[in-house]
């Protein structure tokens, strides 16, 4: 069987460098749903996050678009740069295979996150397309579950712990 991207990592020893990649709405995240998705915003979960990275002498690249094709685009032009993704793919999580593609072809490792506990929603959103190519998939911990992504996939690129390194 064809090795996963998650499979091919090597031990990163040089600074890591993660792309941060938010789907259609997250924008809005602060004032949209806080029943699901909590009351930070995106700019208050950069912040939480760039704070987390510093410490790990990670760098982190953002992005969010409600539009998949600059999506594709962000992570063609970013591939080249970037060690590994942090991925909330928000609504097309669901649906794109476009981004799956693109996630596969960059042949880099990902988790994906997100806010809600999508397994506990409408059953739409029991089914993503990323999950599989994925080192892992973190939900329902709101802003934290982007922390704890980090924290894993930073885990996984040093090599150092059991996180998706069996
Ligand atoms: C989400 C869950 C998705 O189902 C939804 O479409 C989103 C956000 C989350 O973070 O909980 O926009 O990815």
């Amino acid at each position: 069987m064809a090795k996963l991207p998650q499979d091919r990592t090597e031990r990163v020893r040089e600074p890591i460098r993660i792309g941060v990649l938010n789907g259609p709405n997250l924008n809005l995240l602060g004032r949209r749903e806080p029943h699901h998705y909590g009351t930070q915003t995106l700019a208050e979960i950069e912040s939480l996050l760039r704070d987390r990275a510093g410490a790990d002498d990670v760098s982190l690249v953002f992005f969010q678009s409600n539009d998949e094709g600059e999506i594709v685009d962000w992570v063609q032009a970013n591939t080249a740069s970037v060690h590994a993704w942090l991925v909330n793919a928000a609504a097309l999580t669901h649906t794109s295979v476009a981004l799956r593609d693109a996630l596969a072809g960059s042949d880099r490792p990902f988790v994906e996150v997100h806010l809600s506990n999508v397994f506990a929603r409408e059953s739409f959103r029991h089914t993503s397309l990323l999950s599989d190519l994925a080192i892992g998939v973190i939900a329902g911990f709101r802003a934290s579950s982007y922390l704890f992504g980090l924290d894993a996939l930073v885990q996984h690129l040093r090599g150092g712990a059991e996180a998706g390194a069996e």
